[in-house]
């Protein structure tokens, strides 16, 4: 049965997240504000927990309605057979998110969601769910924009950008559904050389690599928020995985690479790559942007600066930014992609933009900047 559901993601980033749902054979599928809806069965909403790289959750909203009070909120949510969702027995977490509305106050919302469904299991069989907020088996959102309430069932749980794989923190790691973003945004596929000459913990090649081996964003992951639902057939999600899985190639068909200047980075970019399962697709070295030569076909060099936040950074970091535009100069046939947060270091550069995409990385707002050949 066909049913509509909405994937959430950053801004910015929704034509990228529309297109990955058109490959996964969506219907319907129309960008919004944060999020795409479409249309599909209940594999597709699995195949797309799955596989999107750039979404935040996929939600199935199941009541929408006009809300002027907490108290309509309770009688509206009332109305709804939970029976058909959970039982007593199931754990339950509402997660809300309130913006001009009458009614303004989140948490105080989402209590009042949670309080409605279970008092009508109290009512009815005397019995009621639990609240689990760590890893409830049934989590829902309520959206709840101008007084317009949607409540869904949020099938994927955890955000989706949380892979699985960066147990090793480094400094200032890029999302990952936003470097799935840059890297889709880059037009790039695979067939040619991918280098991260600051790589940090090696997200942006980490999802290169999988992008380039058809490996899904997800293959990692233990959990999905569908998998604690009634209707959760255990059969189901492992036959779409594991043809996922036999899907997956060896080893991206062009090198994929990183570097940083701290040796200990580097250790940590080679242990979080193990742990996305392709430590042995992706060559890391370390290595001073300053001295770096491109040798080899040409392909896409991205990387993600810092951004000097901190007062008196800035100015420091004029070198790095100037030594990426040497890098550039010094490569022909490549292409560059500096995403940063900085348009004063931007220009440090030395070039000037062929392309600037506007993104947010959190509530920064920032640019991916391509320099280098024409394309
Ligand atoms: C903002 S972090 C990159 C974060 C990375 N994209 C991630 O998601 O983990 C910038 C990185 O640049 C590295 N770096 C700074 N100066 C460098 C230089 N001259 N040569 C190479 N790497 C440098 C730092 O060690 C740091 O890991």
């Amino acid at each position: 049965m066909s049913q509509r559901y909405f994937a959430t993601c950053g801004r910015g980033i929704e034509p990228l997240l529309a297109n990955e749902l058109l490959a996964l054979n969506a219907l319907d599928v129309t960008p919004g504000r944060g999020g795409v809806s479409f249309s599909g069965d209940r594999a597709l909403m699995v195949r797309a927990n799955l596989w999107l790289r750039t979404a935040v959750r996929v939600l199935w909203p199941i009541l929408e309605a006009k809300v002027e009070s907490p108290d309509e909120l309770y009688q509206v949510v009332q109305t709804v057979d939970w029976t058909k969702y959970l039982t007593p027995d199931h754990t339950l977490a509402v997660d809300s998110n309130v913006r001009d509305s009458r009614i303004t106050h989140s948490k105080y919302a989402a209590l009042r969601v949670k309080d409605a469904i279970c008092d009508q299991f109290v009512s009815r069989q005397g019995r009621r769910p639990s609240v689990d907020v760590v890893r409830p088996m049934v989590a829902l959102n309520l959206h709840l924009y101008r007084n317009h309430a949607i409540l869904s069932l949020d099938s994927s749980g955890e955000s989706l950008h949380k892979r699985g794989y960066r147990p090793h923190l480094t400094v200032a790691p890029l999302n990952e559904a936003l470097a799935a973003a840059l890297v889709m945004r880059s037009g790039w596929t695979g067939d040619t050389p991918f280098f991260d000459p600051l790589c940090g913990g090696a997200v942006l090649p980490i999802e290169a690599a999988w992008l380039a081996m058809r490996r899904p964003a997800g293959l990692t992951r233990k959990h999905f928020g569908f998998m604690g639902w009634l209707d959760y057939r255990v059969a189901e999600w492992a036959e779409i995985r594991d043809e996922a899985r036999r899907g997956v190639l060896n080893s991206p068909a062009a090198p994929v690479r990183g570097s940083d200047l701290r040796a200990d980075v580097v250790a940590h970019a080679e242990r979080n790559a193990s742990a996305a399962g392709i430590g042995h697709a992706i060559k890391f070295e370390r290595a001073d942007v300053q001295r770096i030569r491109l040798d080899g076909p040409p392909g896409v060099v991205m990387c993600n600066p810092p951004y000097g936040e901190r007062i008196g950074e800035e100015k420091e970091l004029i070198p790095l930014y100037r030594s990426l535009g040497d890098l550039a100069k010094r490569s022909p046939g490549w292409k560059f992609w500096v995403f940063t947060g900085n348009p004063r270091l931007a220009q440090a550069v030395g070039l000037t933009p062929r392309e600037e995409i506007p993104f947010y990385n959190g509530r920064i707002p920032c640019r991916l900047l391509r320099f280098g050949e024409e394309r």
